[in-house]
């Protein structure tokens, strides 16, 4: 098995479009803002309903580049330097070389193709950067969009859970894709 390759600083990656850098506290807005909005969040959670989590999630995702345990990038828009929404690795398995895909963004910049072109940019660092060799993602079956743009970037379905996760106070199926490392994901 070769390694995951965890970078020594945070990775700041460019697109077309868009510019990938690490949340900080000017993400704070944003991040509530998505994180809150029950269409966004309809198949992913239950929305956050203060500051102080958004807070929480934003310590997390710092924290976890730190320590090694995630990779979550805030996608801004070259052109407005607004905050887009944010992508990345939400977990690691070291040993089977193996990480989890999360993606959001905000309602008001859906339907531009940016997550389509910040995922083609985290795919390809993932996989020739890092040497992750198989990235997974599990989403609802009535997230219709999700599976449209993970279809579009290769994924595969692999198979359905029942009853695989709970929120917004009933338990739901999640459907899981992966695309493997074939040393032809270069952006
Ligand atoms: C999943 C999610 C990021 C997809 O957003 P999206 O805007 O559909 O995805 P993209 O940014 O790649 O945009 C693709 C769409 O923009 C359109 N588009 C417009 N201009 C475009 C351009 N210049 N280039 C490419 N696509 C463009 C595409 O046709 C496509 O629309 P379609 O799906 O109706 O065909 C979004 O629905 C979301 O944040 N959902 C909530 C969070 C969530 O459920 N996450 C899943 C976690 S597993």
């Amino acid at each position: 098995m070769v390694p995951i390759v965890w970078p020594e600083k945070f990775p700041i990656l460019e697109t077309h479009r868009l510019l990938l850098r690490q949340v900080s506290a000017a993400d704070e807005q944003g991040l509530f803002q998505s994180y809150s909005d029950p269409v966004v969040m309809k198949y992913l959670s239950t929305p956050l309903d203060n500051r102080d989590a958004v807070q929480g999630v934003l310590e997390d995702y710092i924290q976890g580049f730190a320590e090694g345990n995630s990779l979550i990038w805030t996608i801004s828009v070259k052109q407005t330097r607004m905050f887009a929404g944010t992508a990345g690795f939400e977990e690691f398995s070291f040993l089977d070389g193996k990480a989890d895909l999360g993606f959001t963004l905000l309602r008001s910049h859906q339907g531009n193709g940016y997550m389509t072109e910040a995922l083609l940019k985290i795919l390809s660092f993932g996989f020739n950067a890092m040497n992750i060799n198989r990235i997974q993602a599990t989403v609802v079956p009535e997230n219709t969009s999700s599976i449209k743009l993970l279809e579009r970037l290769g994924f595969s379905k692999e198979g359905h859970m029942k009853k695989s996760v709970f929120f917004n106070g009933n338990y739901h199926d999640e459907l899981i894709f992966a695309l493997l490392n074939s040393g032809k994901h270069r952006v």
